[in-house]
């Protein structure tokens, strides 16, 4: 597959044409930002891992029936995926209050929820991607009814699969953030990353974060967590 121009470079990850109209390459760096672009730095191997993670995590979601833009692994760094227009949201699963759900509800880290809560964010960086209901996100058309219903089905799928998994290696899915995008055709799949820069794990027994959350708030064994996290998935 012929590679060709840059489309697109975001925080995280530049995406590249390819020779099929349909597929993009998504190239994953080595760069980290956390509040809206305000801290910058690098998380040495990040990359790599995300772009195992993420793509050994859709494979799992396929199988348990999600569809996804994930096509095919071509490098440590870099994935074909299909072409889509990302939905601009971002939804947030939490099964454990941490993050901006504590800060704003004024609850603790760790309270365990009987049952996870679901949330959406505007994703536009000028406004540092607010909150938003599915009431708002419709009057501003950023997804149709039948839309918004898919994604909050498959997000709530992804998590029954994510938390499962991620029990059986001692990590707690603490919570995550999706993002969907559309097929030329239409079709809603997840796309993305599903990665510790994008979710929040901690060890079962010790609750040590091991995500992106140690680059946040200064913890120190950033990269260590990362390569934490791709022991437990993939062993040593
Ligand atoms: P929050 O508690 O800061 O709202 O974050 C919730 C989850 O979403 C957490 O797992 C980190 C992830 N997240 C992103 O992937 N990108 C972002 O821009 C933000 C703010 C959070
Ligand atoms: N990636 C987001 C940013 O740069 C925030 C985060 O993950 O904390 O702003």
């Amino acid at each position: 597959m012929e590679i060709k121009e840059m489309l697109y470079e975001g925080k995280a990850k530049q995406v590249f044409a390819t020779e099929d109209p349909e597929i993009v390459m998504v190239h994953y760096k080595d760069d980290a930002t956390a509040f809206n672009g305000l801290k910058k730095g690098t998380i040495t191997g990040k990359g790599v891992i995300n772009n195992q993670v993420t793509n050994f995590m859709m494979q799992k979601l396929e199988q348990a029936g999600v569809p996804t833009h994930f096509v095919q692994e071509l490098n440590e760094r870099d994935t074909l995926v299909k072409k889509v227009q990302i939905v601009p949201l971002e939804v947030i699963i939490r099964n454990i209050s941490a993050g901006s759900f504590a800060k704003r509800f004024g609850v603790e880290e760790g309270i365990v929820f009987e049952n996870p809560t679901i949330e959406y964010s505007y994703k536009n960086d000028d406004l540092g991607d607010p909150m938003i209901n599915t009431a708002q996100a419709l009057a501003l058309k950023l997804a149709t009814p039948a839309e918004i219903e898919t994604i909050r089905t498959m997000a709530f799928k992804v998590n029954e699969v994510m938390k499962t998994f991620f029990a059986e290696v001692g990590v707690d899915l603490v919570d995550f953030k999706l993002e969907f995008g559309r097929l030329s055709d239409g079709t809603i799949v997840l796309a993305d990353e599903i990665s510790p820069d994008t979710c929040r794990f901690w060890d079962s027994k010790t609750h040590e974060k091991l995500d992106k959350d140690r680059f946040r708030r200064d913890l120190g064994g950033v990269e260590d967590a990362y390569v934490e996290m791709r022991r437990r998935i993939f062993g040593a």
